[in-house]
């Protein structure tokens, strides 16, 4: 079988090297990839976003299976213009991917649907909002309604940061027309955890739990950033928890999409917060997360390609599913500034033999070259928690690039919950 996968980072490179262990899988390209996913698919010069010439590609090619991987091409419609071109996909269509692509709608969903969530209200005129901070507690949530590149979110501490928030917004348009609608929404303690789903609208089946770490700066310090490591399975995530967001949370929206005529397949993911109060759901994305994939997959001890074609036919119910009991830690390498400004181009050296997913990087002749700000995830799985912490970071040791900066303490805080 011919696969595609759309995206070109290291979410994507832990697709493609999953996809490449399944038995029916004998050939993948990604679209456009990159020069480390280069060493396991072919990579094809042609953007995430560009769907007229993907869908011309997949047809060209007579490929078998896409997978959309990234949120962009899913909320434009990529696997609605692939099913019309007669390519089956996994990932939702524009309508069902719109959970991710419009925090109005899911704050919406949620509420008509009874599913616990931060309390909140959406404003569509920048005086309302402003004249509803003046008494709105304080810290407050201010959100974009559409895609941001995960920088939609402010966590105000003060009133005027909150107003500054929904100014830059409203009136700047920092986010463009994704910041016409705000939601500012109540301020959430507790753990975070983001559990992935397989789901083709009929059963959603969750894969292991697992914990990003979305700061720049050890101790949960600096900048948001679109995530600096991952661990798996999550140990506040306990087999209680996981039970109450089965029954509260992971069916009725699958549901209540179904009831909305937005019937989701796909890879829903459940961003998760374990407050006081139970578990709420922060946000919802339509796809895999990056980096939570590059730990959940490499747990994964059953046949992906399989799985996602049952996801898309609709007969999930008839997958294999299952995780191994170990855990897994990945430490993001990235280039030291991001995830503001950073000097790239230095050349990378690693080991060949490891679970290393490349997310910015590109070829020069044979060599591999830093080409973003998060450049490569570094993966090791063992029989506990501690030891794929343990290992990761002595493989992080391995690796050579200019410019390398990670965090020292991924998996720090989950390894405090088991104590
Ligand atoms: P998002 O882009 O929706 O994942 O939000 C980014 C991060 O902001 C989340 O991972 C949380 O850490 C934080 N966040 C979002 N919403 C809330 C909330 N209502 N209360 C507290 N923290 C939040
Ligand atoms: N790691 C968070 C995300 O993929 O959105």
């Amino acid at each position: 079988m011919k696969i595609m996968v759309v995206g070109g980072g290291g979410r994507e490179h832990a697709i493609i090297k999953k996809l490449k262990e399944s038995k029916n899988v004998t050939e993948i390209f990604a679209l456009p990839g990159n020069g480390g996913i280069a060493h396991d698919a072919k990579c094809i010069d042609i953007g995430a976003k560009d769907i007229e010439k993907i869908c011309d590609f997949a047809v060209a090619e007579k490929i078998d299976f896409a997978v959309v991987a990234p949120d962009d091409p899913l909320v434009l419609g990529a696997v609605d213009a692939l099913n019309e071109v007669g390519i089956p996909c996994f990932g939702p269509k524009a309508n069902a991917a719109i959970i991710e692509g419009s925090k109005v709608f899911s704050k919406n969903l949620m509420k008509k649907y009874g599913i616990p969530t931060a309390e909140y209200e959406v404003f569509d005129d920048m005086s309302k909002a402003l004249s509803y901070l003046e008494t709105a507690p304080i810290p407050t949530v201010i959100k974009a309604d559409g895609l941001a590149l995960g920088k939609g979110v402010i966590i105000a501490q003060t009133r005027e940061e909150a107003k500054n928030a929904v100014k830059s917004m409203m009136e700047d348009k920092v986010f463009g027309d994704s910041g016409n609608n705000v939601v500012i929404e109540e301020f959430l303690t507790g753990p975070e955890v983001s559990v992935l789903s397989f789901t083709d609208g009929k059963m959603v089946v969750p894969m292991v739990s697992s914990m990003d770490h979305k700061r720049a700066k050890d101790n949960d310090e600096g900048l948001n950033t679109g995530g600096m490591g991952t661990i798996a399975p999550n140990p506040y995530y306990t087999k209680e928890i996981a039970d109450e967001c089965m029954e509260k949370i992971f069916l009725p929206t699958i549901e209540a999409m179904n009831k909305e005529g937005r019937t989701f397949k796909g890879c829903l993911y459940f961003g998760l917060m374990l407050t006081e109060k139970g578990p709420k759901v922060i946000e919802y994305n339509c796809r895999f997360g990056d980096p939570e994939t590059q730990v959940v997959l490499p747990l994964l001890e059953s046949d992906l390609f399989e799985i996602m074609q049952h996801t898309a036919n609709g007969t999930l119910e008839s997958a294999e599913i299952k995780f191994s009991d170990k855990s897994a830690c990945c430490v993001v390498m990235a280039s030291d500034g991001y995830p503001q400004k950073y000097e790239s181009g230095f050349e990378i050296d690693m080991p060949k033999d490891k679970n290393i997913y490349v997310a910015g990087a590109k070829l020069d002749g044979e060599k591999l070259l830093t080409a973003g700000g998060r450049v490569l995830g570094v993966t090791e799985v063992g029989d506990t928690l501690d030891a794929a912490i343990k290992a990761s970071y002595e493989t992080v040791k391995t690796v050579k690039f200019g410019n390398a900066y990670y965090r020292t303490d991924i998996g720090k805080k989950a390894l405090l919950a088991k104590k």
